[in-house]
């Protein structure tokens, strides 16, 4: 049921602070016709039974079944749309091996606009079946292929953030796959972003267009500086990879002599809208510039274990208040589930604390030291922690924040989830769905109040 100008009778969970799962019990939540949460009334609330009420005799009320628990939609981070046909395979080579033996040959080939039609269309239907209601996307260097994303995603309904992946560096990018020159990428980036702005079916800004340097390699110092002040004269948000594995943050260092953090400031590319892929090697420097400039790192935990050679210390950043969210990094992490990446960002903390080689004693084998989070923390990571990477109201079941949300049926046949009566109550059932659910157990979504 479109739930535009109408009421949500649920049960379910939101994270609106890292930490904390706020328990929501047959909650009455009521959007407004532009799709945005008006109230929340609580049982415990003076005037909840009058409302619920009205509400059931306005014939206008939805009200989820037992066993149904309605979460808000996930925000993907980092996504390379173009990489979903090869989304499970080539992970056997390092970073720099695999963009140019598999990556960038997939990448060309949406040059041809019905190629990039159809696999995106694949996408985006995949992405919203799995629960993730709005995600940013790097596309490719093609402007038609990436406008059609931008359609896609429009007709779709999923809220999305799209980037013509900017790469300009003859000596890291093959030639049947660049731009043709700093200028090249700079005004093909402008001309998206242009796009985007005018596109009539985009009103309410549902898709955003993104400045996208790829990664420092394989831009030239000019396209770095052109997208950064193009980034600042638009306003737009920015995202790129930055200090991913050791080759990369290396390569940074021996061409620009220092970190990519350092350098992406000096271009005016770090900000309020800027996400940070990866971002696995950040010195404590860094970690203080990204909170000056209120910069934001999608953690990918899959991808790490492919291609980083180490793992993102999640847990310091967030204690030092930096903002992060999650990213699947399809499809340099293999699956496009962000409940998968739940678990990833999990299970990668705990063995960050401590240590994997059995040939050492416990202690010794520890040397990272406090380092991991539990499922509360990746729910919120997966909500709430995208919307404040990337500055947009979304991600938490409140007043003023778009009802952007799915549901979890935990009765589904099939399910990989059994609650019991008298044991699994409060958070414990979100702690059941965040290490099972899967996408046979998404039964509804939103975006703006809109059934999709
Ligand atoms: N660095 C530059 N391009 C890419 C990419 O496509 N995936 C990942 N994981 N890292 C990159
Ligand atoms: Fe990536």
């Amino acid at each position: 049921m479109d739930l535009r100008n109408r009421t949500i009778c649920a049960s379910g969970f939101h994270a609106p602070e890292r930490g904390g799962i706020d328990v929501l019990e047959d909650v009455l939540i009521d959007v407004d016709a532009a799709g945005t949460i008006d109230a929340v009334h609580r049982p415990a609330d003076p005037d909840y039974r009058v409302v619920r009420e009205m509400r059931e005799a306005s014939g206008e009320m939805m009200t989820l079944p037992v066993g149904s628990y309605l979460l808000p939609g996930f925000v993907d981070l980092h996504v390379h749309a173009p990489q979903y046909p090869q989304l499970g395979s080539a992970l056997d080579v390092p970073l720099e091996v695999w963009l140019q033996k598999h990556t960038f040959p997939l990448e060309a080939r949406y040059e041809d606009l019905a190629f990039a039609q159809h696999s995106y269309g694949l996408l985006v239907e995949d992405l919203l079946a799995n629960g993730t209601t709005t995600a940013l996307y790097f596309a490719t260097i093609h402007q038609a292929a990436t406008r059609a994303l931008v359609d896609i995603c429009l007709d779709k309904g999923q809220r999305a953030l799209i980037g013509k992946v900017a790469m300009d560096n003859a000596e890291e990018c093959p030639d049947y796959y660049r731009d043709a020159s700093p200028e090249a990428a700079i005004e093909g980036t402008r001309s998206l972003i242009d796009y985007v702005r005018s596109l009539p079916g985009n009103g309410e800004n549902r898709v955003l267009p993104v400045v996208t340097p790829r990664f420092i390699p394989s831009c030239t110092d000019a396209a770095l500086a052109g997208l950064g002040a193009l980034a600042q004269e638009c306003g737009c948000h920015v995202q790129t990879h930055c200090s991913e594995s050791d080759w990369e943050h290396g390569y940074v260092l021996s061409r620009h002599g220092m970190t990519d953090t350092e350098s992406l400031d000096r271009f005016g590319l770090l900000g309020r809208k800027t996400v940070l892929a990866h971002a696995n090697f950040l010195t404590a420097g860094d970690m203080d510039r990204m909170k000056l400039t209120e910069s934001a790192v999608a953690h990918c935990p899959l991808s790490n274990a492919y291609f980083a050679g180490a793992v993102f210390p999640l847990r310091a950043a967030l204690e030092k208040g930096l903002h992060v969210g999650l990213g699947t990094d399809v499809s340099g992490g293999p699956s496009a589930s962000m409940f998968e990446n739940c678990r990833g960002a999990i299970l990668v903390s705990r063995m960050l604390e401590t240590g994997v080689d059995p040939n050492f004693a416990a202690d010794a084998r520890a040397t990272f030291g406090p380092a991991r989070i539990d499922f509360r923390d990746a729910f919120y990571l997966a909500t709430a922690g995208g919307g404040e990477a990337l500055d947009l109201p979304i991600g938490k079941l409140v007043p003023g924040y778009h009802f952007d949300a799915i549901v979890i049926d935990t009765k589904v046949e099939k399910s990989p989830i059994r609650l019991w009566d008298g044991l699994d109550s409060g958070d414990s059932i979100l702690q059941k769905i965040i290490y099972a659910a899967g996408r046979a157990n998404i039964s509804d979504r939103w975006v703006g109040g809109r059934h999709i």
